[in-house]
């Protein structure tokens, strides 16, 4: 289990992990492949350039050839993060959600086979399950039933990961978590978003009538479930994670808007999304009953140290703002730039 490769490790979740990872277990060694989309950003793992247990590569998890090369040369174990995540550009273009999210995952479960890894783990979603009424929760039972381009490509990458451990034995596990939040997310996602608008004075966009769901989760709860599950979890099986924490989208902003003491009058209600899923709600308790895993941070004390982090943190923020953040690679490893077109 001491040589994981992390894929999409320069990502928001996936660099929380390399960072909780290391500081939980110092003698283990990252490979982290991640492809620099627009939404990797090696600022969020600065400090750890010099750190010999942590090796980035930039690379696609499509590439067989690449991946063969770096599970040749030895993991124990694949996390699998590197996906396209964001639901409202899977809506406006849906190629490139199925080619990383099913392709990519395909081809990690085929090389993962090939060079006899001992785990992968295929970090997914509850979008998968589709979207609830007012009461009820999503368990590991319920029907996949998937309503974006988005969750319809991580619900395939699920159902392959399930057909590799049926039919070939292969030791996949499943996690299907709520939204996140904390720090390194990108603000195109409803948190940072709303938070760095906030801080510029800018008008906080809510679609629809503001009142849809979510089940927020802390990311670094999220990143000590992924560790249970990586070290204590069963081959074959899926696990919910959840925190219990459900809040409408407006109470978001209103708390966002507080803490920052800002004005309510920023608040801007827009089009809704299509196919927008009105309420998720996870059921963790398979993760708590069998793992001894369960979430502490609440979303009070969780976004207080979230809009602090951001706060604190302006040059990151600035940096995703104005670009600059693409060129973090070539300045750390003193290679050319590549435009934001080249991305
Ligand atoms: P993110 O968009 O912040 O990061 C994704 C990372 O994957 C980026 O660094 C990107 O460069 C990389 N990537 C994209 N395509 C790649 C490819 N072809 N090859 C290699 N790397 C590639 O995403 P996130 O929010 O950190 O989510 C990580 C994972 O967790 C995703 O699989 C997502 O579906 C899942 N997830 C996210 C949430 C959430 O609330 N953010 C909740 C549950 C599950
Ligand atoms: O549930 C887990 C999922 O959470 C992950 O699998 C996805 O990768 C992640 O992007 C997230 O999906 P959502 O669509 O729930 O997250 P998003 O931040 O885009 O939106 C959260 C809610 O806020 C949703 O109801 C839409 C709404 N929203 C979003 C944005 C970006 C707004 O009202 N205004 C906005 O500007």
């Amino acid at each position: 289990m001491s040589r994981i490769l992390v894929t999409g490790g320069a990502g928001f979740i996936g660099s929380n992990f390399v960072r909780f990872i290391l500081d939980r277990y110092p003698d283990y060694r990252i490979v982290n492949l991640d492809k620099l989309t627009y939404a990797g950003n090696l600022e969020n793992l600065s400090g750890l350039e010099k750190n010999p247990h942590h090796s980035f590569i930039q690379g696609d998890i499509c590439d067989a050839d690449l991946v063969g090369r770096i599970l040749e040369k030895g993991a124990d174990v694949i996390v699998n993060f590197a996906a396209e995540t964001h639901v409202d550009r899977s809506i406006l273009q849906s190629a490139d959600f199925v080619r990383t999210n099913v392709l990519g995952t395909l081809n990690l479960l085929e090389q993962a086979r090939k060079y006899k890894v001992a785990r992968l783990l295929q970090v997914s979603t509850d979008e998968v399950y589709g979207s609830l009424g007012p009461s009820g929760a999503f368990t590991e039972l319920s029907p996949i039933a998937p309503n974006s381009p988005y969750a319809a490509s991580k619900a395939s990458a699920d159902l392959l990961v399930r057909s590799y451990c049926k039919t070939h034995g292969f030791p996949g596990i499943i996690t299907r978590c709520s939204n996140n939040y904390g720090p390194y997310q990108f603000p195109e996602k409803l948190i940072p978003l709303l938070i760095s608008n906030a801080m510029a004075g800018l008008p906080l966009p809510i679609y629809g009538d503001g009142l849809n769901v979510r089940d927020w989760i802390y990311v670094r709860d999220h990143c000590a479930a992924l560790d249970a599950v990586l070290h204590r979890g069963r081959d074959g099986e899926v696990y919910n994670v959840g925190a219990k924490q459900e809040i409408p989208n407006i109470q978001v902003a209103r708390r966002i808007l507080e803490s920052l003491g800002k004005d309510e009058n920023l608040i801007t209600y827009v089009e809704d999304r299509p196919g927008h899923d009105r309420r998720y709600a996870i059921d963790s308790t398979k993760m708590e009953s069998q793992l001894g895993w369960h979430a502490e941070i609440l979303f009070e004390a969780g976004l207080r140290a979230t809009v602090e982090w951001y706060r604190s943190n302006s040059s990151w923020m600035e940096h995703v703002r104005n670009g600059e953040y693409l060129t973090y690679y070539d300045r750390m490893y003193g290679q050319r730039q590549r435009t934001l077109a080249e991305r």
